[in-house]
């Protein structure tokens, strides 16, 4: 039986790769949207595949989210690496303080005594602020860090999901389901193409330096997420590692 599950594993890792164009996908068993443990498990799988693609001196940009917390706990048992940099990938958010990307980075430092570089700003801001705050030295210096990261750790959300939980206005929501967004990442929404539709105005990290990273490792898993995991992956950029669970993948896999 676990042979068989293995096997099966294995293909549909192959169809999702193969499907989306990206570098690598693994699966781990159970679906996250009805156990917490199937959380943990994909906290683990990315902890060992972030351990494996590090060097001494690496910078991480890392974003909010459960799925990207529950790495924390397994950073330990494979990472000895303490001159890291975590980089808050985005700034505060109206979201919870445990998932947001600020507590997650100095958790992870923490945890392995590594170092971590928060991003105190309000992610909604006006033109105006924004102009100002992106001229300020601290914030030039986080951007030219976000453009050479090593290494980007980040989850996908569904859309509208996402909106509600960061307290988006009506005009907001509006907006994104007259775009037809399905997918987010990053503070960027994806319509079903994976193009983007909308993003959040802030000096958070961009989807084009995303893009240059020589590393991108994206968890995701649950059923419930599969339509806006699929809608981000479409363009996702091609050195990705997509990290997932079996309740997600199937539906992927039924997909396409
Ligand atoms: C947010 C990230 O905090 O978490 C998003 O900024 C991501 O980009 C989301 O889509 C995923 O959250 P979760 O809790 O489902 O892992």
């Amino acid at each position: 039986d676990f042979i068989q599950q293995w096997v099966g594993f294995d293909e549909m890792e192959q169809q999702i790769r193969l499907k989306y164009g990206i570098s690598k996908v693994m699966i781990v068993p159970g679906e996250s949207d009805q156990d917490e443990s199937t959380k943990s498990l994909l906290g683990q799988r990315a902890a060992k595949v972030l351990g494996e693609c590090l060097t001494d001196r690496s910078y991480i940009a890392v974003t909010g989210g459960s799925t990207i917390a529950s790495i924390g706990p397994h950073l330990a048992a494979f990472i000895d690496k303490k001159q890291l940099t975590f980089l808050a990938a985005r700034g505060g958010m109206n979201e919870k303080a445990d998932v947001q990307a600020n507590t997650i980075v100095s958790n992870f430092a923490e945890r392995i005594h590594a170092k971590s570089k928060t991003l105190y700003l309000p992610e909604q801001m006006s033109d105006q602020a924004y102009d100002m705050m992106v001229k300020e030295p601290i914030i030039k210096e986080m951007i030219s860090h976000y453009e050479n990261a090593d290494v980007v750790l980040h989850g996908i959300g569904d859309a509208l999901d996402m909106a509600n939980r960061r307290q988006a206005s009506e005009t907001e929501v509006a907006l994104l389901t007259k775009n037809k967004a399905v997918g987010e990442a990053f503070g960027y929404y994806f319509n079903a193409k994976g193009e983007p539709v909308h993003r959040i105005k802030t000096v958070g990290i961009q989807l084009e330096q995303v893009e240059q990273s020589p590393i991108v490792i994206a968890v995701a898993g649950g059923s419930s997420k599969a339509s806006a995991i699929g809608a981000y992956l479409n363009k996702a950029p091609s050195q990705t590692i997509f990290i997932t669970d079996e309740g997600a993948a199937k539906k992927l896999v039924n997909q396409l």
